[in-house]
């Protein structure tokens, strides 16, 4: 007899997360908000690997908004400072774990020592294929639509959904399956906001530094629990999945 149940729903192909709460996280301990980044990049490492040892392949991260340029100056430069200084000690451990590793976003409002370190930790990575980790910095969703709007009038091309996706800055990539938030906010803040027409959201209380491989299973687990209609009924999602499991 055929099951009406539907299989679960795999591990995400594509994560993308919101990595909010760094500054509450350092303030909390009385130390600068940069600190928070500090322990927020101990938590980013931890996160690839469990992503990677989970079968995620691909992970999208914002690192750094085009709206954070208008924070206090020290904590703009110490977050600049701290992917330079993360990128070389952070890449040759990429390298062993098989990450590829891409920055997203606008290029030329970034110093010449950041591009110098972006390319460099781009080139060292280049040929792995384990996980793609995508570091959106300078990066805002409404940038990316209206780049790839650009593009394509620049190439004489007409807008269509298709080209419009394929112009956008991740468009060899499929869409996140799952965004995460943490820090207790519910809100996508600029984020991909083309890619993340039929990605499921997930909210976590977790302050960044604090989420952990329990807080990410907790996700997963949520993002099995859900049902991905794309617009369909649950009626035509079941007819589907049975006639999947009959054939
Ligand atoms: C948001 O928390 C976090 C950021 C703006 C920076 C995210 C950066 C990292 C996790 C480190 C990785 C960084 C590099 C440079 C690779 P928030 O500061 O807005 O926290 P709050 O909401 O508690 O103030």
């Amino acid at each position: 007899m055929k099951s009406s149940v539907l299989a679960p729903a795999p591990v995400p192909h594509h994560i993308a997360i919101v990595m909010d709460g760094n500054g509450r996280w350092a303030t909390r301990r009385f130390l600068p908000r940069v600190a928070g980044h500090k322990f927020g990049v101990d938590a980013l490492r931890r996160c690839v690997r469990s992503c990677a040892a989970r079968g995620v392949a691909v992970l999208t991260v914002f690192a750094f908004s085009s709206e954070n340029w208008n924070r206090p100056r020290e904590e703009v430069s110490g977050l600049m400072e701290l992917l330079v200084v993360a990128l070389s000690r952070e890449v040759p451990q990429l390298v062993k774990d098989g990450v590829c590793l891409r920055f997203v976003g606008e290029r030329s409002g970034l110093s010449a020592s950041v591009n110098a370190g972006l390319v460099r930790a781009e080139e060292s990575t280049e040929s792995n294929t384990r996980l793609r980790l995508n570091v959106c910095f300078n990066y805002g969703g409404r940038w990316d639509i209206a780049q790839a709007a650009r593009r394509l009038a620049e190439r004489g091309e007409e807008i269509t959904e298709a080209s419009l996706g394929a112009a956008m800055q991740m468009g060899d990539f499929p869409d996140p399956d799952l965004i995460i938030r943490t820090g207790g906010e519910q809100r996508i803040s600029n984020f991909l906001l083309w890619q993340a027409a039929y990605s499921e959201l997930y909210f976590s209380d977790k302050l960044w530094p604090d989420f952990d491989d329990e807080a990410l299973d907790s996700a997963l687990a949520a993002f099995r629990r859900r049902e991905r209609r794309y617009g369909k009924t649950s009626e035509q999602i079941l007819a589907r999945s049975d006639s999947q499991q009959a054939a």
